[in-house]
């Protein structure tokens, strides 16, 4: 049994309005030309910095400060607002599954089971993000799979590729896609009939999340289970090749492998097993609905084959979605989030379409929907669609400062949680100018909440979920940009390994509140406890330490 009642801070008052700020992929790095939070004019930002040195400080967004396997794994926002939501570390998706896949225990569990029974007379269609970006899926897990499941009587193998370069560096897709072919050849010569099905990119085929364009997850539907594409190719590797000249690894059209009649090789009929063996929820709930629901009226599905269908994870546990997996999710229970709520404190949650589950949903421990909607109000922007986000570099910055500006003035709230997506999603466009006009956005909407904070005395939080426009090109070791071999410096589309800020301040800042200089490895899991503080609570005893103390002057 939980007790949701919070001790009341020794020193600090109730009744403020607390503003947080959540700057997507806002990270901290040495102010050269590929920075473009340091290109961009970011005065709100910088003053913060710049203003009282003990109310500005970096923390740590990465590895295994957030639950990630290695201090090689960049951070992300999934697990990124897990851990400002829930205040402690747990093993996230991709450690589940590294560990499940190590001793076995994915194949003893239930889910394999289930689809199991299909491998005699029916295919096993493998469904996800072909990389080793380690954020959604990571390539050496599909392969373990692969092995795993042939040697488990899978006879007929269709993999269904969805293609990166937002993880990873683009056009690092051929490579996978022939290291895969490797494999699926090695699998042939062992006898059984493994081939690639289909593919595309991942943000035009399949991976939208938050519904935000169901169109996304047709033409992969259309790919994957009907056998029908726009492209038709009789080799994966040739087919990336040649779609690459019109488009990037991100955006490749809808492809399927064809035999030489010119038929689908590999179409999702009854009888067969299907797994999504990305770990990573936002962008495979919307197929997994797909897949799942018999009442769907998101597209027309045209077919809808009688399957066993698994998640490499549960993706949703309020949805019970898909209803089996190989490997149980993480249990993020006793969020910050909660706790608040039980204990009065008003909450407004507030980002844009593309961010809007992370400031809600992840940040509540993967839950959907309010604690109590009496003292809750989440409202979501809606993001532009069919766009990518260079040309709109802006995005709704400035309409989600205004909504936390006026949710703040309105006093009705305590808590004022905001996402600003820019840094990130312009970010990983790889368009450095594109970035630099989203970086001043989303810096003048940190702006109008703090001046709003200003007005009603209260306090804001700013910090950001990991590191992304502060480095736009990959690196040696010793920091230096890399090229290519045509001389072409390498863009880094994906997220970095790099700290990021958390700066506190506003009217409502008890006298003598200062970061502690004990904690020095914080990361973002020290925010919640911080925040509680800031809302005249005491974190519960097992949530990674506060970063704040009170000194008396
Ligand atoms: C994406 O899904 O857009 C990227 O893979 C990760 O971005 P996010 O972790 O910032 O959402
Ligand atoms: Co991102």
């Amino acid at each position: 049994q939980v007790s949701w009642k919070l001790e009341d801070h020794p020193i600090l008052p109730k009744g403020k309005t607390v503003a947080l700020i959540v700057l997507d992929g806002w990270g901290e790095y040495k102010p050269d030309e590929y920075n473009c939070i340091h290109v961009a004019p970011t005065p709100t930002m910088d003053s913060l910095k710049q203003g009282a040195p003990e109310k500005w400080r970096l923390i740590k967004a990465h590895g295994n400060a957030v639950g990630l396997p290695t201090e090689d794994d960049m951070g992300n926002s999934e697990v990124g607002h897990n851990a400002l939501g829930a205040g402690r570390i747990f093993a996230q998706g991709a450690k589940l599954v590294d560990l499940a896949l190590a001793s076995g225990k994915i194949y003893e569990g239930e889910g394999f089971k289930y689809i199991s029974e299909c491998f005699e007379k029916g295919t096993l269609h493998l469904i996800g993000l072909l990389s080793d970006g380690g954020v959604h899926s990571r390539l050496d897990q599909l392969q373990l799979l692969l092995k795993g499941a042939s040697e488990r009587g899978a006879k007929r193998i269709r993999v269904h590729i969805l293609t990166d370069g937002r993880d990873v560096l683009d056009g690092s897709s051929v490579g996978f896609v022939e290291t895969l072919e490797n494999d699926l050849a090695k699998l042939r010569d062992g006898g059984v009939d493994a081939r690639i099905a289909s593919g595309g990119g991942r943000m035009y085929v399949t991976m939208d999340r938050y519904e935000n364009d169901w169109d996304v997850v047709k033409r992969g539907w259309d790919a994957q289970v009907l056998g029908e594409a726009p492209h038709k190719f009789t080799n994966a590797v040739e087919a990336v090749k040649k779609l690459r000249e019109n488009a990037n690894d991100q955006y490749l059209p809808p492809f399927v492998i064809v035999d030489e009649n010119e038929k689908a090789v590999g179409p999702i009929v009854d009888g067969d097993a299907v797994v999504t063996f990305n770990f990573r929820a936002d962008r495979m709930v919307m197929l997994a609905k797909a897949l799942e629901y018999q009442d769907f009226d998101k597209f027309d599905r045209v077919r809808v084959p009688k399957i066993r269908y698994a998640g490499m994870l549960q993706y949703d546990g309020e949805l019970k979605l898909p209803n089996h997996y190989l490997v149980s999710p993480p249990e993020i229970d006793r969020t910050s989030g909660e706790y608040l709520v039980r204990n009065g404190v008003r909450t407004f949650a507030c980002s844009e379409t593309v961010k809007f589950g992370h400031v809600t949903f992840f940040w509540n421990g993967n839950r959907s929907g309010y604690f109590n909607p009496e003292l809750e109000e989440y409202v979501e922007i809606p993001s532009d669609v069919g766009i990518t986000f260079n040309v709109q570099p802006k995005m709704k910055a400035l309409e989600i400062g205004e909504k936390a500006r006026d949710a703040i003035l309105s006093r009705k709230f305590d808590q004022v949680r905001v996402n600003i997506p820019n840094g990130d999603m312009v970010g990983h466009t790889g368009d450095i100018q594109a970035t630099v006009v989203a970086c001043k956005a989303a810096d003048e909407a940190v702006k109008i909440i703090i001046d709003a904070i200003e007005q009603v005395g209260g306090i804001y939080v700013v910090t950001a979920d990991h590191g992304n426009a502060e480095d736009m090109v990959k690196r040696n070791k010793s920091g230096q940009p890399l090229f290519d071999k045509n001389g072409n410096l390498q863009i880094l589309t994906s997220h970095t390994c790099q700290p990021v800020p958390i700066a506190i301040g506003g009217p409502g800042l008890a006298p003598g509140v200062r970061f502690r200089n004990d904690v020095p490895n914080g990361g973002l899991a020290n925010v919640a406890a911080t925040v509680m503080n800031l809302h005249g609570y005491v974190a519960p005893n097992d949530y990674e330490p506060t970063l704040i103390e009170v000194v008396k002057n």
